[in-house]
C-alpha cells in the first residue's frame, strides 16, 4: 500500500522530518519559504495530511483545493489559524500541541512580566546608547513584582502555571477571570481568587493575557478596558495578537495611562503596529514564548505523533475537533 502524502509547510527539526519520512511520503520546505495561501492550496491538492504552524490559515479556500486532505497537525497549542467549523464540515481532523509547552510558556510569561515591570529593555537601550554617565535615585524605577497583585485573564494550563509562579515564588496576590471558574482544588493550588473582568482590570498591578483568540476575544483589551486599569499597571500579552487593540495600547502607553506593556504577540504579526515601536515603555519579543529547544522539539514531535497515530491507529492524540464523516 502506498504511504499517505504529507505536506510539511515550514522547515522543522531534521530529526522530526526523518521520523515523518519513515511513515509518509513527504513534501517539505527546506528553504523555509513563506508560501502564499494560493501556493499552500496548490501544494495540498494531492496531499492526505499536513504539518503546519500558525503561519498559514486552513480555511474554506484551502479546503476546497485539497479534496484528499484528512488531517492538519498544527505545531502550536493555539489553532486560531484553523477554520474549525469548515474543517469539521469537510471531514478534516485538526490537532494541536497542548501540555508540552505549558511550563516553558509560563516561564516566558513571567520573564516578560518581570522585564516589563523592572524596565529591563528600556534601561539596556539607555546603557548601550552610552547615556549612562551617573547613577540617580529614581533611574528606571519600575513597579514592584513580589507581593503585588497579579491578574490573569484566561486561566487554562498556561494561566495556572503563571499563577503558581506568582503565588508560590513571588508571594503575589493572584486574581483571575475566565469563562469558567476553576475547581476549588485548583484555585487552592494556584492560590488564585476568581473575580469579574472589571475587578480584574481595576485591581491588577500586572495583568497577563493567556486566553485563546476567537471572535469573542477580539479586542478584549481596548481603550475602555485600559482606562479601567491602574495608571501604575503593566499589561502582558503572550496569548495572541488581536486580543489587544494595539493602536489603543500604543496611545495609552504614549500618554502613560498605564505604566508599561510586554508583548510577545501582535495584530497582523510579523508586522508590528508602528506606534508600539515608538514608545519606550514596552518590551517587545517576536512570538517566542514557547521557544526553548526541548519544548519546540516536543511540539514538533507531538504534531508528528498526531499524524502517525491518525493514519496508523485511526485516532490522533490531541484532536481539536470531531470531523463529520464525508
Ligand atoms: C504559540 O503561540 C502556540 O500557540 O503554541
Amino acid at each position: 500500500m502506498s504511504k499517505p502524502r504529507i505536506l510539511v509547510t515550514r522547515n522543522v527539526f531534521p530529526e522530526v522530518i526523518d521520523r515523518l519520512a519513515q511513515h509518509f511520503e513527504l513534501e517539505t520546505n527546506p528553504q523555509d519559504d513563506l508560501w502564499s495561501q494560493e501556493e499552500l492550496a496548490r501544494r495540498l491538492a494531492d496531499k492526505d495530511g499536513a504539518f503546519t504552524t500558525g503561519s498559514h490559515r486552513i480555511d474554506q479556500a484551502v479546503l476546497a483545493a485539497a479534496p484528499l486532505l484528512k488531517i492538519v497537525a498544527n505545531m502550536a497549542v493555539g489553532y486560531n489559524n484553523f477554520d474549525v467549523e469548515a474543517m469539521t464540515a469537510a471531514g478534516v481532523q485538526g490537532t494541536n500541541t497542548p501540555d508540552v509547552l505549558t511550563e516553558t510558556t509560563a516561564d516566558f510569561g513571567f520573564a516578560l512580566l518581570m522585564a516589563t515591570a523592572r524596565r529591563m529593555t528600556e534601561s539596556e537601550h539607555y546603557l548601550r546608547a552610552g547615556q549612562w554617565t551617573r547613577w540617580s535615585y529614581d533611574m528606571f524605577a519600575g513597579g514592584e513584582v513580589h507581593g503585588s497583585t497579579l491578574g490573569i485573564l484566561g486561566m487554562g494550563r498556561i494561566g495556572q502555571g503563571i499563577a503558581r509562579r506568582g503565588a508560590h515564588g513571588f508571594g503575589m496576590n493572584v486574581i483571575y477571570h475566565n469563562r469558567s471558574r476553576l475547581s476549588p482544588e485548583l484555585e487552592q493550588e494556584c492560590k488564585a481568587r476568581y473575580v469579574g473582568k472589571d475587578e480584574l482590570l481595576a485591581q491588577a498591578d500586572h495583568l497577563v493575557l493567556v486566553l485563546p483568540y476567537s471572535a469573542a476575544s477580539h479586542h478584549a483589551i481596548g481603550a475602555a478596558e485600559i482606562a479601567r486599569m491602574k495608571p501604575t499597571a503593566t499589561l502582558i500579552n503572550i496569548a495572541r495578537g488581536g486580543i489587544v487593540d494595539d493602536a489603543a495600547l500604543a496611545a495609552a502607553l504614549k500618554d502613560k495611562r498605564i505604566a508599561a506593556a510586554g508583548l510577545d504577540v501582535f495584530e497582523g504579526e510579523p508586522s508590528v503596529y508602528p506606534g508600539l515601536l515608538e514608545v519606550p515603555n514596552v518590551v517587545l519579543t517576536p512570538h517566542i514564548a514557547s521557544a526553548t529547544v526541548p519544548t519546540r522539539l516536543a511540539m514538533a514531535n507531538l504534531a508528528a505523533d498526531n499524524l502517525i497515530a491518525f493514519f496508523e491507529k485511526g485516532a490522533p492524540l490531541t484532536p481539536v475537533n470531531t470531523p463529520a464523516k464525508v
